[in-house]
Protein backbone atom coordinates (compact mmCIF):
# COMPACT_ATOMS: atom_id res chain seq x y z
CA UNK A 1 0.00 0.00 0.00
CA UNK A 2 3.09 2.56 0.85
CA UNK A 3 4.65 1.55 -2.62
CA UNK A 4 4.83 4.81 -4.96
CA UNK A 5 6.41 2.51 -7.59
CA UNK A 6 4.29 2.59 -10.68
CA UNK A 7 5.30 -1.39 -11.70
CA UNK A 8 3.86 -2.21 -8.06
CA UNK A 9 0.76 -0.20 -7.35
CA UNK A 10 -1.88 -2.41 -8.18
CA UNK A 11 -5.49 -1.08 -9.18
CA UNK A 12 -7.34 -1.65 -5.98
CA UNK A 13 -4.29 -0.17 -4.09
CA UNK A 14 -4.47 3.28 -6.54
CA UNK A 15 -8.09 3.35 -6.16
CA UNK A 16 -8.02 2.77 -2.19
CA UNK A 17 -4.90 5.18 -1.60
CA UNK A 18 -5.91 8.07 -3.86
CA UNK A 19 -6.61 11.14 -1.85
CA UNK A 20 -6.24 14.78 -2.79
CA UNK A 21 -2.97 15.48 -1.91
CA UNK A 22 -3.05 19.52 -1.46
CA UNK A 23 0.76 19.63 0.02
CA UNK A 24 2.79 19.74 -3.44
CA UNK A 25 6.52 20.17 -3.64
CA UNK A 26 7.29 22.87 -6.05
CA UNK A 27 9.94 20.53 -7.59
CA UNK A 28 9.49 20.08 -11.76
CA UNK A 29 7.62 16.90 -12.70
CA UNK A 30 9.84 15.45 -15.79
CA UNK A 31 7.25 15.95 -19.24
CA UNK A 32 6.65 12.32 -20.01
CA UNK A 33 5.17 11.42 -16.54
CA UNK A 34 3.12 14.17 -17.36
CA UNK A 35 2.49 12.82 -20.75
CA UNK A 36 1.80 9.81 -19.07
CA UNK A 37 -0.95 10.99 -16.83
CA UNK A 38 -3.01 12.82 -19.80
CA UNK A 39 -2.82 9.31 -21.37
CA UNK A 40 -4.42 7.89 -18.94
CA UNK A 41 -7.20 10.37 -19.12
CA UNK A 42 -7.32 9.81 -22.43
CA UNK A 43 -8.67 6.34 -22.26
CA UNK A 44 -11.65 7.72 -20.23
CA UNK A 45 -14.68 7.27 -21.80
CA UNK A 46 -16.62 9.92 -23.36
CA UNK A 47 -20.24 10.83 -24.70
CA UNK A 48 -20.29 9.48 -28.71
CA UNK A 49 -16.78 9.19 -28.22
CA UNK A 50 -16.14 12.51 -29.15
CA UNK A 51 -12.84 12.73 -26.84
CA UNK A 52 -13.88 17.02 -26.98
CA UNK A 53 -11.76 17.01 -23.55
CA UNK A 54 -8.77 19.64 -23.64
CA UNK A 55 -6.14 20.16 -21.61
CA UNK A 56 -3.57 22.85 -20.72
CA UNK A 57 -0.80 22.06 -18.95
CA UNK A 58 -0.18 25.63 -17.22
CA UNK A 59 3.80 26.03 -16.14
CA UNK A 60 4.36 29.38 -16.99
CA UNK A 61 4.88 31.19 -13.45
CA UNK A 62 3.41 34.39 -14.45
CA UNK A 63 0.02 32.82 -15.48
CA UNK A 64 -0.41 30.24 -12.71
CA UNK A 65 0.40 32.98 -10.52
CA UNK A 66 -3.18 34.84 -12.36
CA UNK A 67 -4.75 31.66 -11.28
CA UNK A 68 -4.06 31.96 -7.75
CA UNK A 69 -5.03 35.23 -7.34
CA UNK A 70 -8.60 33.70 -8.67
CA UNK A 71 -8.68 30.97 -6.99
CA UNK A 72 -8.24 32.75 -3.22
CA UNK A 73 -10.29 35.40 -4.02
CA UNK A 74 -12.73 32.73 -4.69
CA UNK A 75 -11.57 30.94 -1.57
CA UNK A 76 -12.43 34.08 0.65
CA UNK A 77 -15.99 34.32 -1.03
CA UNK A 78 -16.74 30.61 0.35
CA UNK A 79 -14.76 30.22 3.36
CA UNK A 80 -17.01 30.91 6.11
CA UNK A 81 -19.38 28.93 4.66
CA UNK A 82 -17.41 25.87 4.06
CA UNK A 83 -16.67 26.54 8.31
CA UNK A 84 -20.16 26.64 8.95
CA UNK A 85 -20.85 23.40 7.31
CA UNK A 86 -20.76 20.47 9.18
CA UNK A 87 -18.19 17.87 8.91
CA UNK A 88 -18.68 15.21 5.79
CA UNK A 89 -20.06 12.30 6.68
CA UNK A 90 -18.47 9.68 9.40
CA UNK A 91 -15.47 12.38 10.08
CA UNK A 92 -14.89 14.25 13.04
CA UNK A 93 -14.78 18.09 13.68
CA UNK A 94 -10.56 17.43 13.90
CA UNK A 95 -10.53 16.03 10.90
CA UNK A 96 -12.71 18.13 8.88
CA UNK A 97 -10.52 21.08 9.99
CA UNK A 98 -7.46 19.44 8.95
CA UNK A 99 -8.88 19.13 5.51
CA UNK A 100 -9.61 22.71 5.53
CA UNK A 101 -5.84 23.54 6.68
CA UNK A 102 -4.86 21.52 3.59
CA UNK A 103 -7.40 23.44 1.42
CA UNK A 104 -5.92 26.81 2.56
CA UNK A 105 -2.72 25.42 2.15
CA UNK A 106 -3.62 24.55 -1.38
CA UNK A 107 -5.35 27.93 -1.52
CA UNK A 108 -2.12 29.82 -0.94
CA UNK A 109 0.34 27.74 -2.99
CA UNK A 110 -1.57 27.30 -6.08
CA UNK A 111 1.10 28.65 -8.11
CA UNK A 112 3.91 26.87 -6.36
CA UNK A 113 2.61 23.49 -8.44
CA UNK A 114 4.85 22.70 -11.08
CA UNK A 115 2.15 21.94 -13.12
CA UNK A 116 -1.82 22.60 -12.73
CA UNK A 117 -3.72 20.67 -15.32
CA UNK A 118 -7.10 22.61 -16.87
CA UNK A 119 -9.33 20.02 -18.35
CA UNK A 120 -11.91 21.75 -20.48
CA UNK A 121 -14.33 20.56 -22.98
CA UNK A 122 -15.37 21.98 -26.52
CA UNK A 123 -19.08 21.67 -27.62
CA UNK A 124 -19.94 20.49 -24.85
CA UNK A 125 -22.36 17.87 -25.26
CA UNK A 126 -24.85 18.88 -22.63
CA UNK A 127 -25.74 22.15 -24.05
CA UNK A 128 -26.46 20.77 -27.45
CA UNK A 129 -28.44 18.55 -25.56
CA UNK A 130 -30.21 20.91 -23.32
CA UNK A 131 -29.15 18.52 -20.29
CA UNK A 132 -27.47 20.02 -17.50
CA UNK A 133 -26.78 17.23 -15.46
CA UNK A 134 -24.83 15.63 -18.54
CA UNK A 135 -22.51 19.09 -17.88
CA UNK A 136 -18.44 17.95 -17.55
CA UNK A 137 -19.87 14.12 -18.01
CA UNK A 138 -17.31 13.72 -20.93
CA UNK A 139 -14.47 15.25 -18.99
CA UNK A 140 -14.52 14.26 -15.69
CA UNK A 141 -14.17 10.34 -16.25
CA UNK A 142 -11.11 11.66 -17.99
CA UNK A 143 -9.97 13.99 -15.15
CA UNK A 144 -10.36 10.80 -12.28
CA UNK A 145 -8.61 8.63 -14.29
CA UNK A 146 -5.33 11.23 -14.73
CA UNK A 147 -6.23 11.18 -10.75
CA UNK A 148 -5.04 7.51 -10.78
CA UNK A 149 -2.62 7.76 -13.39
CA UNK A 150 -0.63 10.42 -10.62
CA UNK A 151 -1.53 8.41 -7.72
CA UNK A 152 0.27 4.91 -9.62
CA UNK A 153 3.19 7.68 -10.26
CA UNK A 154 4.02 8.81 -6.99
CA UNK A 155 2.16 12.11 -7.67
CA UNK A 156 -0.09 13.83 -5.64
CA UNK A 157 -2.97 15.51 -7.59
CA UNK A 158 -6.67 17.13 -6.54
CA UNK A 159 -9.33 17.70 -8.46
CA UNK A 160 -10.21 21.04 -7.92
CA UNK A 161 -13.19 23.16 -9.30
CA UNK A 162 -13.50 26.57 -7.16
CA UNK A 163 -12.18 28.28 -9.84
CA UNK A 164 -14.98 28.33 -11.65
CA UNK A 165 -16.40 30.71 -8.89
CA UNK A 166 -14.56 33.07 -11.76
CA UNK A 167 -14.99 31.22 -15.10
CA UNK A 168 -14.72 34.52 -16.95
CA UNK A 169 -11.63 35.82 -15.60
CA UNK A 170 -10.16 32.13 -16.07
CA UNK A 171 -11.32 31.94 -19.42
CA UNK A 172 -9.65 35.22 -20.48
CA UNK A 173 -6.42 34.26 -18.83
CA UNK A 174 -6.33 30.82 -20.79
CA UNK A 175 -7.24 32.71 -24.22
CA UNK A 176 -10.39 30.08 -24.37
CA UNK A 177 -12.17 30.02 -27.36
CA UNK A 178 -16.14 30.87 -27.11
CA UNK A 179 -17.03 27.17 -27.27
CA UNK A 180 -14.69 25.68 -25.23
CA UNK A 181 -15.56 25.96 -21.23
CA UNK A 182 -13.45 24.77 -18.11
CA UNK A 183 -14.32 22.20 -16.16
CA UNK A 184 -11.50 21.12 -13.14
CA UNK A 185 -8.30 22.03 -12.42
CA UNK A 186 -5.58 19.54 -11.24
CA UNK A 187 -2.70 20.75 -9.15
CA UNK A 188 -0.04 18.09 -10.03
CA UNK A 189 3.19 17.51 -8.14
CA UNK A 190 5.31 15.11 -5.78
CA UNK A 191 3.41 15.12 -2.90
CA UNK A 192 5.28 16.42 0.67
CA UNK A 193 3.07 13.89 2.73
CA UNK A 194 2.36 10.21 2.35
CA UNK A 195 -0.34 8.69 0.96
CA UNK A 196 -2.61 6.63 2.56
CA UNK A 197 -6.12 4.95 2.62
CA UNK A 198 -9.51 6.63 1.63
CA UNK A 199 -12.11 6.51 4.04
CA UNK A 200 -16.13 6.90 2.79
CA UNK A 201 -19.44 5.84 4.16
CA UNK A 202 -19.47 2.22 3.79
CA UNK A 203 -21.40 0.67 0.80
CA UNK A 204 -24.40 -0.63 2.89
CA UNK A 205 -25.09 2.85 4.38
CA UNK A 206 -25.39 4.34 0.44
CA UNK A 207 -26.50 1.47 -1.60
CA UNK A 208 -29.92 -0.24 -2.06
CA UNK A 209 -31.01 -3.52 -3.17
CA UNK A 210 -33.81 -3.42 -6.04
CA UNK A 211 -35.87 0.06 -4.70
CA UNK A 212 -34.55 3.22 -2.73
CA UNK A 213 -34.31 2.88 0.15
CA UNK A 214 -34.37 -1.25 0.98
CA UNK A 215 -31.21 -2.89 2.80
CA UNK A 216 -28.90 -4.00 0.69
CA UNK A 217 -26.32 -7.14 1.59
C1 LIG B 1 -16.67 18.25 -7.98
C2 LIG B 1 -15.49 18.39 -7.05
C3 LIG B 1 -14.97 19.64 -6.81
C4 LIG B 1 -13.87 19.80 -5.95
N1 LIG B 1 -13.33 21.03 -5.81
C5 LIG B 1 -12.27 21.19 -4.99
C6 LIG B 1 -11.65 22.45 -4.88
O1 LIG B 1 -12.00 23.43 -5.54
N2 LIG B 1 -10.58 22.55 -4.04
C7 LIG B 1 -10.11 21.50 -3.32
O2 LIG B 1 -9.14 21.67 -2.57
N3 LIG B 1 -10.68 20.27 -3.42
C8 LIG B 1 -11.74 20.09 -4.25
N4 LIG B 1 -12.29 18.84 -4.41
C9 LIG B 1 -11.72 17.69 -3.68
C10 LIG B 1 -12.64 17.21 -2.56
O3 LIG B 1 -12.71 18.17 -1.55
C11 LIG B 1 -12.07 15.89 -2.03
O4 LIG B 1 -12.14 14.94 -3.06
C12 LIG B 1 -12.84 15.38 -0.84
O5 LIG B 1 -12.68 16.26 0.23
C13 LIG B 1 -12.36 14.00 -0.42
O6 LIG B 1 -11.02 14.09 -0.09
P1 LIG B 1 -10.11 12.78 0.02
O7 LIG B 1 -10.18 12.11 -1.31
O8 LIG B 1 -8.74 13.27 0.35
O9 LIG B 1 -10.69 11.93 1.08
C14 LIG B 1 -13.33 18.66 -5.29
C15 LIG B 1 -13.86 17.38 -5.57
C16 LIG B 1 -14.89 17.25 -6.45
C17 LIG B 1 -15.42 15.86 -6.76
Amino acid sequence: MESNSPSELALFDAIFTTRAMRRLKPDPIPDDLIGKVIEAGLCAPSGGDVQHWRFIVVKDARIKLRLQVLYKRAFDDVIQRYRANPPPPGKTLAQKNRMLAAVEYLTDHFHEAPVLIVCCLLDDLSKKLGLEKMSGASVYPAVQNMLLAARALGLGATLTTRHLIYEAEVNEILQLPANAETFAIVPLGYPMGRFGPVSRTPVEEVTFLDRWGAEYR
